[in-house]
């Protein structure tokens, strides 16, 4: 897993990176005795199972499994990939990296490699809007959108010419391979052979993740011609529906202000942020995914979402907005006049107008029933009930008794319809299946670790000096579960080399699914002395083997009684001669 990196140099930043400061920048972790907790940030709970250990220098969330060192922190937190993760604990730690890479370098990682071609690209593209008639025009059309020219440099926007191939041969003449040019889903494989450039006559819009990478980009014609938008493929680095655009500029006054407005377009980004409303993120067109709410439940838990008015009424639209109850976000909708959308809105009417709006914002209970007040008529029993049915769809996706209970009694009084039918109703409603996030998986699979085994591997990370005590007697394949083979015989070879064997410090020898093992064990209570815990190892010992020779007993059995049915005289004697040996040993 380590790659490039040379591993001496992996372990000096561990041994110097305290994994508590760096979790603790991203959440507030509890005192919990030894070890620190948090409700974990990799799954939805309300009860902390995010366990830190500082002894250890290893978390692990006994909700949902997650678990490794301040490397795999960094890379599932931040998205980082490894050599990333381990040059920003470099810089924390003083550590100096060997140079290892750089682009097209075949051993760097894929991701890594796209990230860079990106880049590339948006220069060449952003440089485009300097040179030329075309890229000039284009220039002009952004000023005349009302973008300033810090607008533009700070957003990177660019032109890609009508050319089939200017990317191409700029990126060709950097001797990067039309290959990965595809990977990063910038041209495009043409049927007879030979490739072309995906976006071409187009504006450009650099779609950048928090850390100011581009993922990707957005294209838009400069007229009225269809489609009005191209947008980068999913690629290894991008994924539609994961990012917010802008968040990379938006974040701190996001998390300063405790608050963000949600809107839908690149412009309607771009207008209101550059007038002056830097707490805003754009969805790009998509109904709001439940990966994009959790990304902004990092930096707040309060959410205006934006709406032109003609997709303010969409059905599909308000129940995407349920997502924020489930994750406990607080959001509220405002609809702008008809024929606006953010953009248009703040350049007829300014920033505080817009700003005003926003902080008159309805809650999702008001907007939604004022909403469905409009389209169904009231009068009639059955339109209410109706009406009732879908507003309790949304209430039944407070986590809070509390909340669910006022917002019936809410409803009642608005609709007058009496609570305890609400009550009633309310529990008929389908629980919609949950939100899906692919990449965690909610559900935890059991690791089922032999309690024995587990104790053992969790004495010997704690004290390597046992592990000397136990390889004396036992070998690694007299685990039962491969895992801990593996993860001792790894522990074997460590200290023969004269290494340290901590639980930090063994996971970049180890897959996901193994470190996992190790993490979890670490978390055993134990503050035994060196003599109490020699004295359990012993035991340990003592019953690993004795079960070993137990199956071995009952497998001679077996094959005991199989050769007396075949009257194999001589196997027999062999396998009885076996047995008593067996049986004379004390365990
Ligand atoms: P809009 O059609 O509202 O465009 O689509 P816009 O952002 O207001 O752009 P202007 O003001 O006409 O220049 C909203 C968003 O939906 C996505 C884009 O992310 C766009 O910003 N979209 C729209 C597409 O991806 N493809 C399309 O063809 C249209
Ligand atoms: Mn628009």
């Amino acid at each position: 897993m380590a790659g490039l990196i040379p591993e001496d140099i992996l372990e000096d930043i561990l041994s110097r990176v305290d994994i508590v400061e760096v979790i603790s920048g991203y959440i507030p972790l509890k005192r919990a005795g030894r070890n620190l907790k948090a409700c974990c940030p990799f799954h939805h709970e309300k009860t902390p199972s995010f366990m830190v250990s500082p002894d250890r220098q290893i978390y692990h969330c006994f909700g949902c499994g997650e678990s490794g060192n301040a490397f795999k922190f960094l890379m599932r937190f931040e998205r980082m990939e490894f050599p990333e993760a381990v040059e920003a604990l470099g810089k924390k730690t003083g550590v100096i990296l060997p140079r290892v890479d750089t682009y097209e370098n075949k051993a760097t990682g894929i991701t890594t490699q796209l990230y860079k071609i990106n880049e590339l690209a948006a220069d060449f593209y952003s440089n485009n809007l300097d040179s030329g008639e075309a890229g000039l025009k284009a220039k002009d059309y952004l000023l005349k959108r009302g973008m300033t020219q810090e607008t533009i440099s700070a957003l990177k926007l660019g032109f890609a010419s009508d050319k089939w191939d200017s990317l191409i041969n700029y990126l060709r003449s950097k001797s990067i391979s039309l290959n990965i040019l595809e990977k990063a889903g910038l041209i495009i494989n043409k049927e007879g052979g030979g490739y072309y450039d995906r976006f071409r006559n187009r504006i450009i819009f650099p779609i950048f993740e928090i850390k100011g990478r581009v993922l990707g980009f957005g294209a838009r014609v400069l007229d009225e011609s269809l489609p009005k938008y191209i947008n980068s493929p999913e690629t290894n680095v991008y994924t539609k529906g994961k990012n917010l655009y802008g968040l990379n500029l938006a974040r701190d006054a996001i998390r300063d202000n405790d608050f963000v407005a949600v809107v839908e377009g690149y412009l309607d980004f771009i207008l209101p942020f550059q007038e002056g409303l830097k707490s805003i993120v754009a969805s790009l067109g998509t109904a709001l995914t439940v990966e994009q709410a959790r990304l902004l439940k990092r930096y707040t838990h309060n959410v205006v979402m934006v709406y032109d008015a003609d997709s303010a009424g969409e059905l599909a639209a308000l129940r995407s907005l349920d997502i924020f109850i489930e994750e406990e976000i607080d959001v509220k909708v405002v609809s702008l006049p008809k024929g606006f959308d953010p953009d248009s809105f703040v350049r007829k009417n300014g920033i505080d107008s817009f700003k005003e709006r926003i902080e008159k914002a309805q809650s999702l209970f008001d907007y939604k029933l004022g909403i469905l007040k409009t389209r169904y008529n009231m009068k009639e029993i059955e339109s209410k009930a109706k009406v009732s049915t879908l507003m309790l769809e949304t209430i039944n996706k407070f986590k809070n008794a509390v909340l669910k209970s006022e917002y019936i009694k809410k409803l009642a009084q608005e609709l007058g319809l009496n609570e305890e039918a609400l009550l009633e109703e309310i529990k008929k409603v389908k629980t919609n299946k949950p939100y899906q996030d692919t990449n965690v998986s909610l559900e935890r699979k059991p690791l089922n670790i032999n309690p024995t085994e587990k104790l053992l591997m969790s004495l010997m990370l704690e004290e390597n000096s046992l592990i000397n005590r136990i390889k004396e007697s036992i070998e690694p394949a007299d685990f039962e579960d491969e895992r801990i083979s593996k993860i001792v015989s790894i522990m074997f070879g460590l200290l023969e080399e004269g290494k340290e064997v901590r639980p930090h410090l063994l996971m970049h020898h180890l897959g996901d699914d193994i470190s996992q093992v190790v993490c979890e064990s670490v978390f055993m209570p134990q503050s035994l002395s060196l003599e109490h815990k020699e004295r359990v190892v012993d035991d340990c010992v003592m019953r690993l083997k004795s079960k070993k020779v137990k199956s071995r007993r009952e497998k001679l059995h077996q094959e005991i009684k199989a050769a007396q049915n075949l009257g194999d005289e001589e196997k027999l004697s062999r396998l009885l001669e076996e047995f008593h040996c067996l049986i004379k040993k004390k365990w």
